[in-house]
């Protein structure tokens, strides 16, 4: 398989590039970014010799003829246009999250991917986490029965991307909801199989971005007040058409002192589950009259000499989407699945614009 990677900044080097290096049969050829620096380095580190580089995508899509996938890492704004053009040009395309940077964008991806009959994925990497494929295989087995409550969250103390254009509406369409709300809400319609809401009832927020620098607190280095676009916090209460609710919380910066990394909660009619507790996976239920917690172990780190069997997910993610693409295996994100997040993300923003809940269809 031929590559072509589309934006070579920190997703790129800490996920993309690195993963795909280790798979056998892939050859980085062609790499992008606007700051033609950066294309260059990931060339020399990640590309096969005598690699191209390029500042400008279409001009790789132009030339690039025989490159089979491409992989788009730029800034949310651009997800729809360079993958629909990369779709077009006959490539299967990995974007990053979130799909688009609304449903109408999505919408156009979806599209594209129908008329070129190529593939086409989004990289919500947590879908691959032990404990989260473990609860999908258990939800498939019915051992939560209906899911009827589920929570997502990522909440941090303090957690303001300050690199790229991450606070910049224009370029990425939303804050804290569409960066890492948008991971939690994924996991859960997944392990839910619910792609089906009713309403949206949302709250967005723009406070502790208003903070001087002295309270910040940003372990990521101080913002700027006036660059800061986006909201800094953003909830969402969502009802299925099922009747199943779903309640989302995300932060950037919020005075609360759990949350962090992504986590669900899962309550079904025969058992429950959750991650709150140190992110370690939780199964409760009812078992011969008694009250249970499961607590499934993932070590598969191995002895001295020997390295176990861990995968890291996004490992896997990209193993995954290249397996599909060779014919020799299904995706694991579907678009239309990353679509619906996309539109109840919308919604949420919708919701706190009109003061009321977002109805659809
Ligand atoms: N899956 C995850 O957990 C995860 C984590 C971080 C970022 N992301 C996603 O990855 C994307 C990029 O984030 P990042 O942290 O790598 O940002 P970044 O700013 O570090 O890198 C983006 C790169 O894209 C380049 N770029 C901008 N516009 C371009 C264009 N039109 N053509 C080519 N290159 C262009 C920039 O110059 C930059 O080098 C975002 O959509 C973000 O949501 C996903």
């Amino acid at each position: 398989m031929k590559l072509g990677i589309i934006g070579c900044g920190g997703i790129a080097n800490g996920k993309h590039m690195p993963n795909l290096k280790k798979l056998k049969d892939v050859e980085m050829v062609a790499f992008c970014d606007i700051i033609i620096e950066r294309a260059e380095k990931a060339a020399a580190e990640y590309g096969v010799p005598g690699a191209r580089v390029y500042s400008d995508y279409r001009e790789l899509l132009e030339n690039e003829k025989e490159i089979d996938n491409i992989h788009v890492l730029t800034p949310n704004r651009m997800h729809s246009i360079i993958s629909a053009a990369a779709l077009k040009a006959g490539k299967n395309v990995m974007c990053e999250k979130p799909m688009a940077i609304n449903y109408d964008e999505a919408k156009k991806m979806l599209e594209a991917r129908d008329e070129s009959g190529k593939l086409l994925t989004i990289g919500y990497q947590h879908r691959q986490d032990p404990d989260v494929q473990y609860v999908k295989k258990e939800a498939l087995k019915g051992t939560f029965g209906k899911i009827y409550f589920a929570k997502a969250r990522v909440l941090r103390r303090r957690g303001v991307p300050i690199w790229g254009v991450f606070q910049n509406e224009y370029e990425q369409g939303g804050g804290c909801l569409v960066d890492v709300g948008t991971h939690a809400l994924d996991t859960v319609l997944w392990l839910m199989d619910n792609y089906e809401p009713k309403y949206v009832v949302g709250s967005v927020y723009h406070e502790l971005s208003k903070l001087p620098e002295e309270m910040q607190g940003n372990p990521f280095g101080c913002w700027k007040q006036e660059e800061f676009q986006v909201e800094d916090s953003a909830f969402g209460y969502i009802v299925m058409k099922n009747g199943s609710t779903v309640i989302l919380e995300s932060s950037w910066a919020l005075n609360m002192l759990e949350g962090e990394a992504v986590q669900y909660e899962l309550c079904g009619t025969l058992a429950g589950c959750d991650n709150f507790t140190d992110g370690s996976l939780r199964i409760n239920g009812v078992k011969n009259g008694n009250m249970y917690i499961e607590k499934p172990s993932f070590n598969k780190g191995g002895v001295a000499f020997y390295e176990g069997t861990a995968v890291d997910p996004r490992a896997m993610e990209q193993k995954v989407f290249h397996d599909a693409c060779l014919g020799k295996g299904e995706l694991t994100v579907l678009p239309e699945q990353a679509a619906v997040v996309t539109r109840i993300l919308d919604a949420i923003y919708e919701s706190q614009r009109i003061g009321g809940p977002v109805y659809f269809d």
